[in-house]
């Protein structure tokens, strides 16, 4: 096997970090198309579900931690309106490099780990992460880090891949996940890298272990919401 995208399921701390950077970077030029296909095009509804819990309003200031191409930047804009601001934050330059020529000059992009955010404290109202947080080396401290940003009230959301409860509904999102995914992928020439979204799926933080990781890192009114018959979960949380 070639690459770094070998087996990044199976790396932790340091040696993660690096690898899913190399893979995403590795998969940015088809990434959307991809993402359109896998969701049929559902992840439109599902993140227009996740900006309606963070009730925001005109004017408000906005990060996109882990925006890649910068699709949850398109409604969060609309949400906030010309009046407000919109940052998407990477830390995989190809990926932000495509979120630019996307979403044009009215949103800002900045290079960065969610571990280590370069922004001042308490500069958001609110923060979200589309299919971030699974990827993360550390993310208690993703967490903490989201919370030193947002302001006091500031609300939080993160929507990503779960492990559906029913043992009906498991097997076969294992056979979809597994299976369809990975081939899906092989068509653009990304096979390991299709591999990973089911791989890191099955060993991601179940949403009670998150909730509790949100809980910790101070936020209040926790709470998960199932998408997509449990294959998908978002969690909201605000800052006290
Ligand atoms: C699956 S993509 C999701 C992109 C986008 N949020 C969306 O909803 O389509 C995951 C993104 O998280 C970024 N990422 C992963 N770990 C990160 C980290 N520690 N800090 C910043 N970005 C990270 C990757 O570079 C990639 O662009």
């Amino acid at each position: 096997m070639k690459s770094a995208e070998t087996q990044v399921w199976t790396k932790e701390g340091e040696a993660k970090r690096q690898a899913v950077r190399q893979m995403f970077a590795e998969i940015a030029p088809s990434y959307d198309v991809l993402n359109g296909l896998m969701s049929g095009a559902q992840h439109h509804a599902w993140r227009a579900e996740a900006v309606r819990q963070i009730e925001l309003r005109p004017g408000d200031q906005v990060l996109d931690l882990c925006c890649g191409t910068g699709d949850f930047m398109i409604p969060l804009r609309k949400a906030v309106g010309q009046e407000g601001t919109v940052i998407g934050a990477d830390f995989c330059l190809p990926m932000l490099a495509q979120t630019e020529q996307r979403t044009g000059a009215a949103n800002m992009v900045v290079l960065g780990d969610a571990c280590q955010l370069p922004f001042a404290s308490e500069a958001f109202d609110a923060v979200t992460v589309g299919w971030g947080i699974r990827n993360v080396s550390d993310i208690d401290l993703a967490h903490r880090e989201i919370a030193r940003v947002l302001r006091p009230g500031g609300r939080f959301v993160s929507l990503d891949m779960a492990v559906p409860s029913s043992r009906i509904l498991r097997a076969l999102s294992r056979f979809t996940f597994h299976h369809v995914v990975p081939i899906l992928g092989a068509l653009f020439g990304r096979t390991q890298a299709y591999r990973y979204l089911p791989e890191s799926t099955d060993r991601f933080w179940t949403r009670d272990q998150l909730a509790d990781s949100m809980r910790s890192a101070g936020f209040s009114q926790v709470r998960y919401k199932d998408l997509l018959l449990g294959n998908i979960c978002l969690h909201i949380g605000h800052k006290p």
